[in-house]
C-alpha cells in the first residue's frame, strides 16, 4: 500500500507574517490526520519561519526548486545543502519552471539526483501543454520527461521519487483533468516508464500525485483511482479547503 501524499505548492505567495498566519490556520486540523503525508512547499524565504514552525509536527516541508550543485558561483540559486537544514521535500521540474525559467529535461534530471543524494525527496513534475495534448501527444511527452528526468539514478534511490502528474493546461485554469483520464495516462506514460527504467517492484511503490485544479470538492473523485496516491495542489493550498483535500486523501 503505498501511504497518500499531499503536498501545497505555494508558488510565489505569501510574506512571512502571512505564511505564519497560514500555516496556524491549517496545522491543527491537518496533523488530526496522520495517515496521509502533508507538505507544504513554501517561498524560500518563507522557509526558517515555516521549518521552525513544524519543528514537531506531522506535516513536512519542501520547497519549490533546487539547484544540482552543493556550493559555488551561482548567483542568485539555492543548493540541496542550504534546502536539507530546514525541508525534506523539493519540487522539480514545475511546468511553470520548464516554461518560464528554461528548465529541460536534462537540468530536471540532475535536480533529481541531487535531491536523493542530499537526502530531500523529489516531487519531480511531468505533463503535457494544451498544444501537446490536442494534437494527442500526451504520452510521447510524458514517457520522455520521465525517461530523461530519471536517468542515471539507481535502484536504491527510486523509490523515494514521488512523481506529479500536471497537465498544464489543467494548472490554475479551474479545467481539471478527468480522473479516469488522469489514471490511464498515469498507468501508460508513468508507472510503465517506472517498470522499464526500475523493475516492478519500484513502480509499485513510487507515488503518483495528480495536479491540476484540485479543489475540496474533486480532490475524492482523484484518491479512489488506484493509480493516483495523492495530489500536487496550487491555489486551495492557500485557503481551508486544502484541508478538505487532505481529508479525502484519508479516507
Ligand atoms: P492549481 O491547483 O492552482 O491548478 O495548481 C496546480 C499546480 O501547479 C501545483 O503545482
Amino acid at each position: 500500500m503505498r501511504k497518500p501524499i499531499v503536498a501545497g505548492n505555494w508558488k510565489m505567495h505569501k510574506t512571512v507574517a502571512e505564511a505564519e498566519e497560514l500555516v496556524m490556520m491549517l496545522q491543527k486540523d491537518i496533523e488530526k490526520i496522520s495517515s496521509i503525508e502533508s507538505v507544504f512547499c513554501v517561498p524560500f524565504t518563507s522557509l526558517f519561519k515555516v521549518s521552525s514552525m513544524l519543528q514537531n509536527s506531522s506535516i513536512g516541508v519542501g520547497v519549490q526548486n533546487i539547484h544540482w550543485e552543493k556550493q559555488g558561483a551561482f548567483t542568485g540559486e539555492i543548493s540541496p545543502l542550504m534546502v536539507k537544514e530546514f525541508a525534506k521535500y523539493a519540487i522539480i521540474g514545475h511546468s511553470e519552471r520548464r516554461a518560464y525559467f528554461g528548465e529541460t529535461d536534462t537540468t530536471v534530471n540532475i535536480r533529481v539526483i541531487a535531491a536523493l543524494t542530499n537526502d530531500i525527496v523529489p516531487i519531480m513534475c511531468v505533463g503535457e501543454t494544451l498544444y501537446e495534448n490536442q494534437k494527442r501527444m500526451t504520452l510521447d511527452v510524458i514517457t520522455r520527461q520521465m525517461k530523461i528526468g530519471l536517468q542515471n539514478i539507481g535502484n536504491e534511490f527510486a523509490e523515494k521519487i514521488v512523481i506529479a502528474y500536471e497537465p498544464v493546461w489543467a494548472i490554475g485554469t479551474g479545467l481539471a483533468c478527468d480522473p479516469v483520464t488522469a489514471n490511464d495516462i498515469i498507468f501508460h506514460a508513468i508507472r510503465t516508464p517506472l517498470k522499464n527504467i526500475f523493475g516492478e517492484k519500484v513502480s509499485q511503490t513510487v507515488r503518483v500525485q495528480y495536479g491540476g485544479s484540485v479543489n475540496g470538492s474533486n480532490a475524492r473523485d482523484y484518491f479512489s483511482q488506484p493509480e493516483i496516491d495523492g495530489a500536487l495542489v496550487g491555489g486551495a493550498s492557500l485557503k481551508p479547503d486544502f484541508i478538505e483535500i487532505i481529508k479525502a486523501a484519508a479516507k
